[in-house]
């Protein structure tokens, strides 16, 4: 599994901005999306072009389109949304696949509640959202939802990762490629990253 730390600076400065402790609704939800957008960037740096003739202003030019598999974005729900508006930005025909996950208290494995993919997932590149990778347990559950449905090009976009987070889904999910802002130290007692951001859901929808 490929783990792309995005080192940029705009990625750096925005991701502090969003662990200060008393950032309001309205910052968190703009800068999440933002880093999403910068994160996408990232994570279709390798989409293949093809070249297409067209009738430019003065005459036919040649340029370049994107080939290959077309795209659906698949945010966990419910933090994944907060991700989503920035990645539709710079694409904005992808399809949306929505997911929602919950974790059973007593076996502690996730459970599926909400399975709403797009068509013809065997033809597309699916890029995950979830702000924060933590144990990783939605994640696997995710993708396996994703490869039973026949996606063979999977990537997830986070705003936070912890290591433990990553090795559990690269042991599962060799083949799926990740993109973060930041990885950070550790995951508590009680599951949050640290230092993290919080509770990304309550902190997106100005909740709690
Ligand atoms: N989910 C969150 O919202 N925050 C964490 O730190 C971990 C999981």
């Amino acid at each position: 599994m490929a783990v792309h730390e995005v080192n940029h600076p705009l990625v750096k400065h925005k991701l502090g901005l969003m662990r200060q402790h008393d950032i309001s609704t309205k910052d968190f939800r703009e800068l999440a999306s933002e880093v999403a957008r910068l994160l996408t960037y990232e994570a279709t740096k390798d989409l293949e072009t093809e070249d297409e003739t067209i009738a430019g202003w003065n005459g036919p030019v040649t340029v370049q389109r994107i080939k290959g598999k077309k795209i659906t974005v698949v945010p966990i729900l419910r933090a994944g949304l907060g991700m989503m508006d920035g990645v539709l930005d710079l694409i904005p025909s992808a399809r949306v696949s929505v997911v929602g996950l919950y974790r059973d208290e007593e076996t502690l494995q996730p459970v599926t509640y909400f399975e709403k993919l797009t068509s013809s997932m065997e033809d597309r590149t699916a890029l995950i959202l979830d702000p924060m990778l933590a144990t990783g347990g939605s994640l696997v559950a995710c993708v396996d939802m994703l490869k039973k449905a026949g996606c063979t090009s999977i990537r997830g976009l986070f705003l936070v990762a912890v290591p433990e987070g990553i090795e559990r889904v690269s042991k599962a999910h060799p083949d799926v490629d990740i993109y973060i802002a930041s990885v950070d130290e550790r995951l508590n007692e009680n599951g949050y990253i640290i230092p993290g951001l919080g509770d990304a859901g309550d902190k997106i929808f100005g909740t709690k």
